[in-house]
């Protein structure tokens, strides 16, 4: 049996996200959008009441946090900005591969500083030649007596450049393909790693993404994760746990686009009457409830997976996918409601609907998670 009663903590983690997200993220999400930079000042804010980093666990000085709880963050942040969310998701995608590959003493090493102040992670995978052929990554790691020497172009980077800390994917036997890869910790301060193009983007603009070049980078052998060879399972693991991160945030812009257009609908007078009274703008509404209670039910379920040690391929791809096709179809659904306001900028569903579209896109295409979804059926 499962239950979706949340306890009396994850109720209150989950009120402080939504006041957070009130008072500090919707009143500024527009300003971001249009100038398309990091929110600094929030993410400093969320680190001092424990809303940053919320995957690090208490003993290397991070909130500790049940993964329903992280969930019930993120649907909460998203609802107010989807690029603001994507910095806090992009640190956590970066750093749980140290969590699910690191020893104890690279924990310590490398998530501490994360504890004791704002830092940025990025996790370093894709490159312009591997999208969703993953395994297809052409950046090197020669080995030598010191350690590793790192020579690549990874794109579309969440804090691409400007991470304290980068998990980076990269190949030390292009003979062996997939089991050639390997995952290192290449500190954002290390000679030879520099920013490339900063992406100027359609939607999910507060979310800095930007290229990441490596030459000569030299890191230490402690810095691999893992062993050699382990790479891709290491980041195809990463991503059963994040992909229900992403699915929270579609599920918080789906939700934000039906109480505008809900709000909308009751004030908009059309014929004499409002326009909710209209049975085809009900119908609307009701579609849009039911997909977002279908696809949050799916994403708590597969975070509940993960909160018992037991991460599932195929439910994490199917709440990603399920949720952000969920968060495109709405706020379509949701901007039609507003008629012609939704189409200007001044009114809200213009930025949701470009938000929701790189929910379908980044972390994995809804393709491939149907490819993922496909052949665990199928095994
Ligand atoms: N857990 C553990 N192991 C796994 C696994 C999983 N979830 N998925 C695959 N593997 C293992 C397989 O068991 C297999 O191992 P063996 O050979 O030992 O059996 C090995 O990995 C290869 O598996 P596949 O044959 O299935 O691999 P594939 O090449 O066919 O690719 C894929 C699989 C699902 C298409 C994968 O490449 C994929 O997920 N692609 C999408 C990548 C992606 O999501 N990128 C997003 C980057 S991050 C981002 O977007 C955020 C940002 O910063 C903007």
């Amino acid at each position: 049996m499962i239950s979706f009663e949340i306890s009396q903590e994850q109720k209150q983690i989950m009120e402080l996200a939504c006041k957070f997200t009130k008072n500090e993220i919707i009143p500024v999400a527009a300003e971001y959008d249009t100038k398309a930079e990091m929110p600094w000042p929030i993410i400093k804010k969320a680190f001092e009441i424990g809303l940053w980093n919320l995957n690090i666990p208490e003993e290397y000085g991070g909130p500790g946090l049940d993964q329903v709880s992280e969930i019930l963050i993120y649907e909460e942040l998203a609802y107010g900005c989807l690029g603001i969310f994507g910095s806090f998701a992009g640190n956590s995608l970066a750093l749980t591969p140290l969590l699910i590959a690191g020893t104890d003493q690279q924990k310590k090493k490398f998530l501490e500083p994360f504890s004791e102040k704002p830092k940025l992670a990025a996790f370093a995978l894709t490159e312009p030649n591997a999208g969703s052929d993953a395994s297809n990554v052409s950046t090197t790691a020669k080995k030598d007596s010191n350690g590793y020497i790192l020579n690549g172009t990874k794109c579309f980077i969440t804090h691409g450049g400007i991470a304290n800390l980068y998990t980076v994917f990269a190949s030390t036997d292009r003979s062996k393909g997939i089991k050639g890869l390997s995952a290192f910790l290449v500190p954002g301060d290390t000679p030879g790693l520099t920013m490339g193009k900063k992406e100027d983007k359609m939607g999910d603009r507060a979310s800095h993404i930007g290229e990441v070049i490596l030459e000569n980078v030299r890191v230490p052998l402690d810095n691999l994760l893992g062993r050699e060879g382990e790479g891709f399972k290491i980041a195809m693991k990463t991503l059963d746990i994040t992909r229900p991160t992403i699915a929270a945030g579609a599920v918080g812009v789906a939700r934000r686009a039906l109480d505008e257009a809900k709000n909308y609908a009751k004030e908009r007078i059309q014929f004499g009457k409002p326009i909710a009274d209209q049975q085809a703008i009900q119908f609307m509404l009701a579609d849009m409830a039911m997909e977002i209670m279908s696809s949050r039910a799916l994403v708590w379920q597969a975070a509940a997976k993960i909160e018992k040690g037991e991460p599932d391929t195929m439910l994490s791809a199917a709440a990603k996918c399920k949720a952000s096709d969920t968060a495109m179809k709405v706020t379509i659904d949701a901007l039609q409601v507003f008629g012609g306001y939704g189409y200007m900028k001044e009114y809200p569903m213009e930025k949701l609907m470009r938000d929701a579209k790189i929910t379908q896109i980044y972390e994995g295409t809804n393709q491939i998670q149907r490819i993922v979804i496909a052949s665990q059926l199928l095994k």
